[in-house]
């Protein structure tokens, strides 16, 4: 099953999350590819394949402005999306009010629009952890197992 992983970013963590984890999903063997933003305008994610979100939190519990334009079109346009697959890794700071609340809200969105959760998100703690692609890799096996079990 196709992984297509989409970010959201304001100083490039969740970047280099999404492009490590793109990394280890292809040496796994799965195809995947890493979306830019440019790439996003119109695009919606494939039936029978995986989205994989992973975004950043800026403001009061905001989506970042790169990948803002993508999830208002969403949100407007409401597209049906059963046969979708998800899983949002969510990088934040539980010293604000509403932690990994981007992260939150593509998850409330992509069920809202009827596609599938893998697994429960991951949220990462910016105050818990120095290195967000290291967790992001001890994670990466249960996602992976869960996209096998497909
Ligand atoms: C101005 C500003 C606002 C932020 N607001 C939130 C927030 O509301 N909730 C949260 O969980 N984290 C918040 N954060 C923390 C970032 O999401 C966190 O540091 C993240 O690791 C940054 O990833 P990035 O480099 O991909 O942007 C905020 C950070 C900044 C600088």
């Amino acid at each position: 099953m196709k992984v297509n992983i989409v970010f959201g970013t304001v100083y490039g963590s969740a970047q280099a999350v999404a492009e490590q984890l793109t990394a280890q999903i292809q040496q796994a063997g799965v195809e995947v590819e890493l979306r830019e933003h440019s790439q996003l305008s119109g695009w919606l994610p494939p039936a029978e394949q995986v989205l994989l979100v992973v975004s950043s939190t800026t403001g009061q519990g905001d989506v970042p402005d790169d990948i803002a334009p993508w999830f208002q079109a969403l949100k407007q346009q409401a597209p049906y999306l059963p046969a979708v697959y998800y899983a949002v890794v969510a990088l934040g700071d539980s010293s604000y009010e509403h932690f990994c609340g981007a992260g939150r809200q593509f998850d409330e969105l992509l069920a809202e629009l009827g596609a599938k959760s893998l697994l429960t998100r991951l949220q990462l703690d910016a105050t818990e952890t120095m290195s967000p692609e290291q967790d992001a890799s001890a994670w990466l096996p249960k996602f992976l197992a869960a996209i096998s079990s497909r």
